[in-house]
C-alpha cells in the first residue's frame, strides 16, 4: 500500500544547514508517487539557491510573497490548496516561533496560516538551541494546536556538538509524510511485535542464527504505528533501520528476546511473534575453538516464547508465524492450537520471493476456529497492512 502515490507536498525549507537533506527528501517522495513542490525562506536560499530546488523537483520554486505568479495569482493560498499536505523541513528555531505566534512575514509563513491540509514540522538545530526553553515551548504550542511535529535525533551537528537536534533520516521522514494520509484506526492499542533472527553464541567468535531478514516483523511494526497504535519492536540483529515513530528494542539471543517480550506483555492489547526464533543453543565455549579441538556442538533447546504467551495470556491477542517448506496448513494448524494461539500467519519459506529473505511475502491465515485465507504473493508491507484489517476485526 503506497500512500504517497499522486500526492501532492508542498515542502517548506528554511535556514539551516541540514536544508541540503531536504533535497534527499524530494527525491524519496518523488519515488513514491509523490509531486513535490519547494517553498523557500530567505535563510534557506542563504544555504541552497532555489535552482537546485527548482532541478531536483522539477517544479517552479516559491519564494517571494509579493510577485504574482501567472499560475498562482494569490500565491500563498493557492499553493495551500493545491497541497495535500504541508511539510516544513528542516524548520529553524526562527521559523518555529514565527509559526507557533501566527506571524504572516513571508509566503512560508502566510502559507502555513492559509493551510487547512495535515501539517508536519521537522525541526533542526543545534543542540543548544533545540534544548532552549522559547523553542521547547513553541514546539509545545504548536503541538497542542494539532499540528504533527517530527521528533529529532541525538548525534552531532554540523556545528561539532553532540546532543539532540538533529534531522531524522530521510526515510524515517518519508514514513512519518506517509503517517499524515493512513487511516487511524488502532490508535487505541498498544502492540507488540518481534523481527528478525535470534543468535546463540558457540564461542567468543561463532554463532548459530537462521536467514530471517525482519522485514516482515518491521513491516508489521511500521504500518502499525502509520495506523495509530502505539507500537514497540523487539527485533534480534538485523541490517533494516528501526520503523519511525515505534519503542525499539534489540536483543540477541533466545532468552533476551524472551525478557524483553515479558516485560511488555502485561500492558499490550495484540502481540505478533514474526521472530524467527532459535529454538536451541550450544553449550558455550568461553574461548575460540581451535580447529584440532573437538568439532562437534552439543545443542540444548530455547525457551518457546509464544508458547509461554499462549499459557499466560489473558485479554492478549496472540498472533504466531508458521515458516514451513511443507505442509504448511496442516504445520501451521498443529502451532495454532500447541501455543493457543488466535490467529497463525503461514509462510511458505522454500520459493525465494516469499518468506526469510525476500521483500514479497506468500501467507495464509488461518483462525483459531479453523478458518483460513490463502493470500496471493504480495510486498511484505501490503501484508502487514492486510493482516491489521484482519487483526482489527477482532480486537
Ligand atoms: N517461536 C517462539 N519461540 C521459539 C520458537 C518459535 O516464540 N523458541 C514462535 C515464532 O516466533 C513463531 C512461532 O513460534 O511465531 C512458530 O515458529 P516456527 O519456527 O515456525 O516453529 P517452532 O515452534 O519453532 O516449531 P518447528 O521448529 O517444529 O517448526
Amino acid at each position: 500500500m503506497n500512500h504517497l502515490q499522486g500526492k501532492q507536498i508542498l515542502l517548506g525549507v528554511t535556514g539551516s544547514i541540514a536544508v541540503y537533506r531536504s533535497l534527499d527528501l524530494i527525491r524519496l517522495l518523488q519515488a513514491k508517487g509523490a509531486e513535490v513542490k519547494v517553498i523557500m525562506t530567505k535563510g534557506a536560499q542563504a544555504f541552497i539557491t532555489p535552482l537546485t530546488f527548482s532541478a531536483i523537483s522539477r517544479n517552479k520554486v516559491y519564494t517571494d510573497i509579493f510577485q504574482t505568479y501567472p499560475e498562482y495569482p494569490i500565491v500563498h493560498l493557492d499553493l495551500a490548496k493545491w497541497a495535500d499536505a504541508l511539510v516544513i523541513a528542516p524548520a529553524s528555531a526562527d521559523i518555529l516561533a514565527k509559526l507557533a505566534q501566527g506571524i504572516a512575514d513571508d509566503l512560508l509563513t502566510s502559507t502555513f496560516l492559509g493551510c487547512s491540509k495535515p501539517v508536519l514540522i521537522a525541526p533542526s538545530m543545534n543542540p543548544q538551541m533545540y534544548a532552549h526553553p522559547a523553542v521547547q515551548a513553541n514546539i509545545a504550542r504548536l503541538k497542542s494546536y494539532g499540528f504533527h511535529i517530527l521528533a529529532s535525533t541525538q548525534g552531532k551537528t554540523a556545528c561539532g556538538d553532540v546532543g539532540q537536534g538533529r534531522l531524522p533520516p530521510v526515510e524515517n521522514m518519508v514514513e512519518a509524510i506517509e503517517s499524515l494520509f493512513t487511516k487511524k484506526d488502532l490508535t487505541a492499542y498498544k502492540v507488540l511485535i518481534t523481527a528478525g533472527p535470534t543468535q546463540e553464541a558457540i564461542d567468543p567468535i561463532r554463532f548459530l542464527t537462521n536467514h530471517s531478514s525482519g522485514r516482515m516483523g518491521f513491516a508489521l511494526a511500521k504500518t502499525a504505528y502509520q495506523r495509530g497504535a502505539e507500537v514497540t519492536l523487539i527485533s534480534g540483529p538485523t541490517s533494516l533501520k528501526p520503523p519511525y515513530g515505534v519503542n525499539f528494542l534489540s536483543v540477541t539471543t533466545t532468552q533476551d528476546m524472551l525478557e524483553a517480550v515479558l516485560r511488555h506483555f502485561p500492558s499490550v492489547d495484540v502481540v505478533v511473534m514474526a521472530a524467527a526464533v532459535m529454538d536451541f543453543k550450544p553449550l558455550y565455549y568461553p574461548h575460540k575453538i581451535k580447529k584440532r579441538e573437538k568439532l562437534s556442538l552439543s545443542l540444548e533447546k530455547t525457551p518457546d516464547i509464544l508458547a509461554i504467551l499462549g499459557k499466560e495470556k489473558k485479554h492478549q491477542y496472540l498472533i504466531g508465524f508458521a515458516a514451513e517448506t511443507k505442509d504448511l496448513l496442516a504445520e501451521a494448524m498443529k502451532k495454532l492450537k500447541a501455543k493457543n494461539l488466535d490467529m497463525i500467519v503461514a509462510n511458505e519459506i522454500s520459493q525465494s520471493n516469499t518468506g526469510f529473505k525476500a521483500t514479497t511475502n506468500k501467507v495464509s491465515v488461518i483462525y483459531k476456529n479453523g478458518a483460513y485465507e490463502q493470500w496471493p504473493l504480495m510486498s511484505k508491507e501490503d501484508v502487514a497492512w492486510r493482516l491489521w484489517d484482519r487483526i482489527k476485526t477482532f480486537l
